[in-house]
């Protein structure tokens, strides 16, 4: 049974949010019904779109949902993790490949406070080759993008891109 006190962060750059990440906030919130999403500033990451437009996007994907707040923390995760008094990270889990990456960063987060505990949810098959990063080239490119992100979030992305569109 879920507990209803236990507050989830689930962060990421969402640059933009995909189906991938949708799935894995719809199965979240069977397991934590109070759920942050916070759109995170990455400092190794250039984005696309500013926190503005990526909380927009979310609030288009998902719609209004009670027991689920858009966010944005543009410092240290866990900082903020601590100041909304939640007590989960969540993270999507696609490869072996993010594997390291995610390793280092929730043994980091848990040397920085550890008693904020990061779940790890694999994702699910039909998104496990689902990332932003790629989405936006296959626009970029022209590409049909309506398989991987839903559709308001695909007319804001090609309307970002035309600048960069050179064909
Ligand atoms: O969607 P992403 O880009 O994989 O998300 C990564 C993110 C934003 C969660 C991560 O870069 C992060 O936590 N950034 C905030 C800065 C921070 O706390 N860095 C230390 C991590 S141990």
């Amino acid at each position: 049974m879920a507990d209803k006190s236990v507050l989830a962060v689930y962060p990421g750059s969402f640059d933009p949010i995909t189906y991938g990440h949708i799935d894995v906030i719809k199965r979240s919130m069977t397991i934590f019904p109070n759920l942050v999403v916070a759109v995170v500033g990455n400092p190794y990451k250039q984005s696309l779109f500013d926190f503005e437009e990526r909380v927009d996007m979310i609030q288009a994907a998902i719609g209004n949902k009670k027991n689920i707040r858009i966010d944005m923390c543009s410092g240290l995760l866990i900082d903020y993790v601590r100041s909304i008094d939640a007590k989960v990270i969540i993270r999507g889990l696609r490869a072996i490949s993010d594997f390291e990456y995610e390793f280092q960063m929730a043994l980091s987060n848990n040397k920085l406070n550890s008693s904020i505990e990061t779940l790890f949810m694999m994702s699910s098959a039909q998104y496990s080759y689902v990332s932003s990063k790629l989405i936006k080239e296959i626009a970029l490119l022209g590409g049909d993008i309506s398989a991987f992100v839903p559709r308001p979030v695909a007319l804001k992305l090609n309307d970002k891109l035309k600048k960069y569109k050179r064909f």
